[in-house]
């Protein structure tokens, strides 16, 4: 492996689990509350989108209340540190790896803080409720809504993705069920690019089978002390 292997992780909910913010499939997951169909895809919004904005704007009104925590802290460490390439990209929509610190960090779900223009594709920051009806300050269109990648849609970045996949030495996964796609297919895309590949997960995962090494835990213990690891070693 290089002197700095060039690194890309995957982050799902279970990063953001310590820090209050429910996962989607465990007790108490939120789609545990919802039907998918009923709030996460393109019909839904055309469907009801009084009730898919509500569902964003709790959402989005949760994140004042949570702080990140010591993964997404240790995960902005290893960004501020690592002289090789690294890529973060997350599943989640909350925005703690970036209040963490986290720079080079890709959000392939889309982002709880942003509004989507559906006409012209503009994005604003947006921190309160999103009501339908809201005008593009761009177009001036009603027509912004929350800019999430719904179920169908195609999520953000996946070029880039792919190509920082294509060069990665180490793939590391961390809280996520590997439960959808593309995201649950990028470890067997790094390893067929040669990769070494970790999982850190509390519990064994669909793509489990195909990691080198798999960590059960919290994310809390497992990343700060995995990242500790990667830097002395770096230093040695
Ligand atoms: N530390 C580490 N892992 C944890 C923790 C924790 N404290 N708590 C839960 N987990 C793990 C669970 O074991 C599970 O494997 O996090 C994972 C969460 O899985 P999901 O709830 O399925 O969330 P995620 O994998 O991010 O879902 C992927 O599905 O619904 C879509 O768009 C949504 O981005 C989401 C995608």
């Amino acid at each position: 492996m290089a002197d700095h292997p060039s690194i890309v992780i995957l982050t799902g909910a279970g990063v953001s689990a310590e820090s209050g913010i429910a996962t989607f499939r465990g007790p108490g997951g939120l789609w545990e509350g919802h039907r998918v169909e009923d709030v996460c895809t393109p019909e839904a919004l055309a469907r009801d989108p009084a009730l898919v904005h509500r569902f964003y704007d709790l959402r989005r009104a949760a994140l004042d209340g949570v702080q990140p925590n010591a993964a997404h802290r240790a995960l902005a460490r290893l960004d501020a540190a690592w002289p090789g390439e690294l890529l973060l990209v997350t599943q989640n929509v909350d925005d703690l790896h970036e209040r963490a610190g986290s720079t080079r960090l890709l959000h392939m779900h889309g982002k709880l803080r942003s509004a989507l223009c559906a006409r012209c594709g503009a994005r604003a920051a947006w921190a309160g409720a999103l009501p339908p009806g809201t005008a593009c300050a761009a177009c001036e269109a009603v027509a912004l809504r929350p800019d999430i990648v719904f179920f169908g849609e195609m999520p953000y970045g996946i070029d880039a993705i792919e190509a920082a996949l294509a060069r990665a030495d180490l793939f590391v996964s961390i809280g996520t069920s590997g439960a959808v796609y593309p995201a649950a297919g990028f470890v067997r895309t790094a390893r067929h690019h040669g990769a070494a590949t970790l999982e850190l997960n509390l519990d064994p995962s669909d793509g489990s089978i195909w990691f080198d090494e798999s960590r059960m835990g919290p994310a809390g213990v497992l990343v700060p002390a995995w990242v500790d690891e990667l830097l002395s070693r770096a230093q040695a």
